[in-house]
């Protein structure tokens, strides 16, 4: 049989090809409650089936010969639709910015325009539950963090009277958030942008997870109680929102956006000549996500979010008719923390990985908690994920402090 340059046969690449995807469990997608990613894998409920998505997949291939430099121009005409077009929904007059590799980028991005136009490094204040690609930015350009904790009793709210008296003379920017991860809490963006403005100090939001549901949720009426988070906030400077995730969009992709070009050149000043960190872009996934953005529009983004919701809504109740378990308070969005405030949930969380459901665990505020996300492609899985988990209930144990590495202490505690 004919060998390939390295040796290995065509069977041979195709068994490993199988086993690594096979390993990467992508045919149980259904039971995955974490990932991001393309997420219109089966829509069952939505009217248009799979095209979408296989639009984009096909758009995102005929992209993959691109970078951003010589045959970057149609993926840049594509940003340029992906980044107006959702700026105005964000409440921008003048959108502008551009599209990274993801949420860690994007929100690096904003610190090092923030600390470009103020022409120094400096200190940024943000909620201890901010993600941990803050304190990793800070780290990495020599910022330092000042992190303010959350309110007495509270895992994910924050006091404004706080973050103003964090704010020092040397501070670049605040970061406040707009669906955090583990909670999908909303910070109060509103009373945080009065500060920014009266201090003078950018600040940036960072709507990763919140930033391609929120403003559809809002529009459609599903929740009118949203604070506003966005442009419409005077005191926002930058809004990093990602397509990956609530965006649906094939990874990696992620927008960041600027009040206004001044904050894009200052961000092209530090990162030249985009004003992103990488400097080759690969253009498929802006063409992916383009595919996404120009095939759902605003109709179709809110049927996707109102589909998700309708998702989060029947794995809450679910969730809250289980003895032992309950949901954090506070959640806006698909982003949900089952915890217990009496039972160590350790043998649960096992058990429940046992049967292949996948989702992400955090130890704060209680024992060993589960992360749940659920997307469109979760339709078919709620339910049983519900009976497994009441099932699973038989294993938990009285509730008994245990150390962070105990309990696996990595950023997500996947
Ligand atoms: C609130 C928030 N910000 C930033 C990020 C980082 O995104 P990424 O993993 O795409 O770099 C995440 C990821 O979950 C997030 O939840």
């Amino acid at each position: 049989m004919f060998q390939f340059p390295s040796g290995i046969s065509l069977d041979d690449f195709q068994h490993r090809v199988a086993a690594l995807e096979r390993d990467s469990h992508f045919e149980i997608i259904e039971r995955n409650l974490f990932d991001e990613g393309p997420h219109l894998v089966s829509t069952g409920d939505l009217p248009w089936g799979d095209d979408v998505r296989n639009l984009a997949a096909e758009t995102y291939m005929r992209f993959l010969h691109g970078e951003t430099w010589l045959t970057g121009v149609g993926a840049l005409a594509m940003q340029t639709e992906i980044v107006t077009w959702m700026g105005r929904l964000l409440g921008a007059d003048h959108p502008t910015g551009f599209v990274t590799s993801g949420g860690t980028e994007s929100n690096l991005c904003a610190l090092l325009a923030a600390s470009s136009r103020a022409r120094r490094r400096g200190s940024v204040v943000f909620p201890e539950y901010g993600h941990y690609s803050l304190p990793k930015a800070c780290s990495m350009f020599g910022f330092e963090p000042i992190i303010v904790p959350a309110r007495q009793g509270s895992a994910c709210d924050v006091d404004p009277a706080a973050i103003d008296a964090a704010i020092r003379d040397d501070t670049i920017a605040i970061v406040a958030t707009a669906g955090t991860w583990a909670y999908g809490s909303v910070d109060p963006i509103t009373r945080i942008g009065e500060i920014a403005e009266t201090r003078g100090v950018h600040l940036h939001v960072d709507a990763c997870f919140g930033g391609y549901i929120l403003p559809f949720l809002e529009r459609s009426g599903y929740d009118r109680e949203i604070p506003l988070w966005d442009f419409r906030v005077p005191g926002v400077s930058s809004i990093s929102a990602d397509l990956h995730k609530n965006g649906m969009a094939p990874p990696p992709a992620s927008t960041l956006f600027f009040r206004d070009d001044a904050l894009l050149e200052a961000a092209k000043a530090m990162c030249p000549p985009n004003g992103t960190i990488a400097g080759t872009r690969g253009t498929g996934p802006i063409a992916g996500a383009w595919a996404m953005v120009t095939l759902l529009g605003e109709d179709g983004y809110t049927a996707v979010s109102l589909q998700t919701m309708k998702l989060r809504d029947r794995l809450f109740s679910g969730v809250e008719a289980i003895d032992g378990v309950q949901i954090y308070p506070g959640s806006r969005i698909n982003v949900s923390l089952l915890f217990s405030d009496e039972l160590d949930l350790s043998h649960v969380v096992a058990e429940l990985r046992t049967k292949g459901w996948m989702f992400s665990t955090r130890n704060h505020p209680r024992n060993v908690a589960m992360v749940l996300v659920p997307m469109p492609q979760n339709e078919r899985a709620i339910d049983p994920f519900l009976e497994d988990l009441e099932t699973a209930m038989s294993l938990a144990s009285p509730l008994r402090r245990i150390s962070e590495t105990e309990s696996g202490d990595s950023p997500y505690g996947v």
